[in-house]
């Protein structure tokens, strides 16, 4: 079994002071000292959406946005969109058999066609169902996704940016305006008696529509507001889940070559939870975060940082830290301990005020399959449909890592569908 590395990092991340013990960047995500910073595109595509607020109005958008994620919500995301989306998108991709009789399929497409479908349902843009109609999306989204952490891409960085504004033009133009007029439309006969409110669609778009939240004086010079809080529900939930899903089925493969004994739970959704808690463990989805110190600070550590310093938060390598995780806390060990107070995925899902929104989308209610308490989440959802089709990756046709990134993720994961 391979060690996880860390990530490179970008240059301008190695001239800002550089935090990666557990405590530490803990200390920091969860203290009120420190606010939400990062390289000009989170500005350009996220200024004034819930992940680049704070104080009041990040209050105010977490509890306009909080119902999209309740249990309630969840439980019938479940049962109405993931389940059925994930069993359409495999009957889309599977093709025919190959010559000796299997099914076979790429995982990376799978996640984020499914990943598309849902997270388009959550944002509320309309009818991404069809194949052709989900595929332009998809593509539209995955390049404004690069733009949005487009320091991290290997490309010169004004080129990606010039792409992702070309990209949100063409879904505002191709998706998200009649989706949000018909929001639009229907807040207003909801506002008139007409339509009663649960009626109405729970999303992203119908909420800010609900709070008459849709616009800015600046928008003539910038990505209008309300597309930047699409762009940051989209982003946020494709590219996140595509880039860490892929990773569960690597080092599971890995783990049952090592662990034959274990091939039978690949079907057991309380061991799915697992693995793939301790997938999300090894793998962020950077390789820093940032945050600026609001005044002159003192870390417990006797760090110091100065008011308006923006510091760089190397979770990856925080995650993997020994003296937290054990001696093994680079290797993938889905039976691991973590201490109490730890989620057994560390620090992946963010800690503190900024802690991802779509956590129980991912992970389902609690991270169990309990039926009474729990859900099971989109990662296991896909996990559990593919290994029912006796899922493989494919020898005769190796995964391959993206390379034009400093971000941790595969371009492809060909796999075999032994029993499809
Ligand atoms: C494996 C999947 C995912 C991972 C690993 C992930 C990770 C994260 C992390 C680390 C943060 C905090 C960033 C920071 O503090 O700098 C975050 C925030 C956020 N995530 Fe996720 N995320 C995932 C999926 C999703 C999904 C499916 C959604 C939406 C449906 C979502 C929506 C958000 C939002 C809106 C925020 C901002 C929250 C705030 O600022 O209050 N994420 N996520």
């Amino acid at each position: 079994m391979q060690a996880v590395q860390d990530s490179p990092v970008p240059d301008f991340v190695k001239n800002l002071q550089r935090v990666n013990t557990y405590e530490e960047v803990r200390e920091i995500m969860t203290s009120r000292d420190f606010v939400m910073a990062g390289a000009a595109e989170r500005t350009i595509f996220f200024e004034d959406t819930l992940i680049m607020s704070e104080g009041d109005r990040h209050n105010e958008l977490k509890q306009l946005f909080a119902p999209l994620m309740s249990r309630q919500a969840i439980a019938y995301y479940e049962l109405h969109l993931i389940e059925p989306v994930i069993r359409k998108v495999i009957e889309e991709i599977k093709g025919q058999p190959t010559a000796d009789g299997f099914i076979r399929l790429d995982a990376v497409e799978l996640v984020q066609i499914a990943l598309t479908r849902i997270s388009a349902y959550v944002t509320g843009v309309d009818d991404i169902d069809t194949p052709e109609r989900t595929e332009r999306f998809r593509q539209l989204v995955m390049q404004l996704s690069v733009a949005t952490t487009g320091s991290f891409s290997k490309e010169p960085v004004e080129r990606v940016l010039d792409k992702g504004r070309r990209a949100m033009t063409d879904l505002v133009d191709e998706f998200l305006r009649a989706s949000l007029q018909r929001r639009i439309d229907l807040a207003s006969r909801h506002h008139s008696g007409e339509i009663a409110a649960d009626q109405l669609p729970r999303d992203v778009m119908m909420s800010l529509c609900l709070k008459n939240d849709l616009s800015r004086p600046d928008d003539g010079e910038k990505i209008p507001y309300v597309w930047r809080q699409s762009a940051l529900f989209l982003t946020a939930s494709i590219k996140t889940t595509s880039h860490a899903l892929p990773h569960v089925f690597f080092h599971l493969d890995e783990w049952i070559k090592e662990h034959p004994e274990d091939r039978a739970k690949l079907t057991d959704v309380e061991f799915l939870h697992k693995v793939a808690a301790e997938s999300f463990r090894l793998h962020q989805t950077s390789p820093a975060r940032f945050r600026a110190a609001v005044r002159d600070v003192v870390l417990s550590t006797g760090r110091k940082v100065a008011k308006g310093e923006m510091v760089a938060l190397h979770a990856p390598p925080a995650n993997v830290q020994t003296e937290v995780f054990g001696d093994d806390a680079r290797f993938f060990n889905p039976y691991r301990k973590t201490p109490q107070g730890i989620q057994p995925w560390g620090m992946t899902f963010g800690l503190g005020i900024h802690s991802c929104l779509g956590l129980n989308l991912v992970t389902g209610i609690r991270n169990t399959s309990d039926e009474k308490h729990g859900t099971h989440g989109t990662a296991v959802r896909i996990a559990k449909a593919l290994y029912d089709l006796g899922a493989e990756l494919d020898a005769d046709n190796p995964w391959k890592r993206a390379d034009r990134t400093l971000h941790d993720y595969f371009e492809s994961m060909p796999m075999i569908l032994r029993n499809a």
